[in-house]
């Protein structure tokens, strides 16, 4: 079957799949939070929603993974709806070129996170959502924004992955001390974590995640539930920040070999932007040695190349 510009999509997720089968279980599942690490390391999933509304699937894209830091474009995506450009006096914009969880740069910048995609950035975004809220309504919040955006109620988050986290998050309990020490948090640090672990233990399957992500593909506006979420400016803004941060110092090597806006998970997903033609998901739990899925970026690398979709030129 064709789907869009004539590319038979079904045979190219297929053909990946079959392609990386004898590569299962390659790279290292993140173990830093235990529930996660009871993950089967051969799982491997691929959806594509086309912004004509078709599905391309394979492998176990219906089984839902825990999306972690990929929860990061979703509440960026509703702090920018409920306060704006003022956000961005409380996280920069910049690439960070350090770990996911570093916190060297945050004592030079006052507190001040380079981007909203490291923790550190992510728990300052996840403070402006909590803003007027208490964790419990805020994590409701969050919830139902993410059903509206893939227009699926079944979206649950995983609790035993939320309580795992909470711990043993040390690092993120050491970043969140240390930005509401520089006066850059409102709440307190266990309410903005309590909600931030919750936001991570979200669990989806590839279709799910890749029709949230649609309205990235698709100028702000979900062109299968025709809900609109941003304007065009806005999504535009959003799949900049995940070329440039998405992957953190992987996003580079991202860049450089897929060449499409991206965001990384340590349960081993990726949501993937084609702007005006696709949005993709894929898990693979394995990871490289920057926390990002190890066989799911080959597999938007195989997919980019197939298909032309990079947004450098085909
Ligand atoms: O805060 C953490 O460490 C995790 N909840 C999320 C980190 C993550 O997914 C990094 N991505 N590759």
């Amino acid at each position: 079957m064709s789907g869009i510009e004539n590319l038979d999509l079904q045979s190219i997720v297929a053909d990946i799949h079959r392609d990386l089968t004898p590569r299962l279980g390659e790279g290292k599942v993140a173990d830093y939070i235990p529930q996660l690490a009871r993950v089967d390391p051969q799982s491997f999933g691929i959806a594509i929603v086309g912004v004509d509304g078709q599905v391309y699937k394979a492998g176990d894209a219906e089984v839902p993974f825990s999306i972690q830091s990929i929860s990061k474009v979703f509440t960026l995506t509703l702090a920018l709806g409920k306060h704006g450009e003022n956000i961005w006096k409380r996280v920069g914009r910049e690439p960070s070129g350090s770990a996911f969880n570093s916190i060297v740069q945050l004592e030079h910048e006052h507190g001040v996170p380079r981007n909203p995609f490291i923790n550190a950035g992510a728990i300052a975004i996840t403070d402006l959502v909590l803003a007027g809220h208490t964790p419990r309504e805020a994590i409701g919040e969050i919830v139902r924004f993410i059903r509206y955006l893939a227009d699926d109620e079944d979206i649950v988050i995983d609790h035993e992955v939320a309580k795992s986290e909470a711990a043993t998050g040390y690092r993120n309990f050491a970043l969140a001390n240390f930005m509401r020490s520089f006066g850059k948090l409102d709440h307190p640090v266990e309410l903005v974590l309590g909600t931030y672990f919750h936001q991570c233990a979200l669990s989806m399957t590839c279709v799910q995640l890749a029709k949230a992500g649609l309205f990235l593909a698709a100028s702000g506006t979900n062109p299968l539930s025709h809900h609109s979420v941003v304007t065009s400016q806005r999504a535009r803004r959003i799949n900049a920040l995940m070329l440039t941060c998405g992957h953190y110092d992987g996003s580079g090597d991202f860049a450089y070999r897929v060449g499409l806006p991206g965001k990384s998970g340590v349960g081993g997903g990726i949501l993937c932007v084609a702007p005006g033609k696709a949005s993709v998901a894929v898990w693979s739990p394995g990871l490289n040695h920057n926390g990002n899925s190890l066989l799911g970026s080959r597999a938007l690398e195989m997919l980019a190349s197939r298909t032309g979709w990079s947004v450098f030129g085909a």
